[in-house]
């Protein structure tokens, strides 16, 4: 009997470090928050990122046109460069976060048919897209105990500058990645009922 406590012991502590226990696909979509708090002395290598470009890879997109991109500043003065660019709020909740990530997409390839919008919603396909590949991101980051927050507010301008992003590249979303240093809210959903209708 004692024996079998020990072990669970040792495989709960294995599992989770000093994350939460991430075992199946609803307690990795259950944990993930948005992270506004870092552990400033944990790091991120570059294979660790580029495992969950992978991933992010593996997302649908129109036509398969795969028109994501990721640039990754985890060099801490670049790092530091970006927080300069997600206005004081994202700054001061980002400010342990070892790595900071511009996610944008290729214009006029989702959506797009012969250099034609294929319908009314245009460009809105890339960022679908890009959308979709920030999701699997995000779930991938946590399912490898990180943590992340998607930032909308951001200069586009100065980040485009800052990484020489081309001018066929919509920026979208700047995405923090790190380790939390305290335990997030879960902000409440809406009743699912009101999201909802079935015929
Ligand atoms: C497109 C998008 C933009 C967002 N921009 C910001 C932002 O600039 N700053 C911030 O603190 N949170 C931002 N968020 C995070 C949302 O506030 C958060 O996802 C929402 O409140 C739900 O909380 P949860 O992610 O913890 O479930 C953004 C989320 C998305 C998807």
């Amino acid at each position: 009997m004692f024996i079998q406590i020990a072990c669970a012991a040792f495989m709960l502590c294995a599992c989770g470090g000093n994350q939460t226990s991430v075992k199946s696909f609803d307690d990795i979509v259950a944990s993930r928050r948005s992270v506004r708090d870092y552990d400033a002395s944990k790091t991120i290598s570059q294979e660790e990122v580029m495992e969950l470009i992978k991933c992010a890879q593996e997302a649908p997109s129109w036509a398969n046109q795969q028109p994501s991109k990721y640039y990754v500043a985890i060099s801490p003065e670049k790092v530091a460069a970006v927080k300069e660019l997600v206005g004081d709020g994202n700054k001061r909740n980002t400010a342990g976060a070892p790595v900071m990530i511009v996610s944008t997409y290729v214009k006029t390839r989702s959506g797009f048919f012969r250099g034609n919008p294929a319908n009314e919603i245009g460009d809105g396909w890339g960022a679908y897209d890009n959308g979709l590949s920030n999701a699997y991101f995000i779930l991938k980051a946590r399912e490898r105990g990180f943590d992340t927050l998607i930032m909308g507010m951001r200069d586009s301008d100065e980040l485009r500058k800052l990484f020489a992003i081309p001018d066929d590249e919509c920026i979208m979303a700047v995405i923090s990645l790190g380790y939390r240093a305290s335990d997030p809210n879960r902000p409440d959903r809406k009743p699912t009922g009101e999201i909802v209708k079935y015929y």
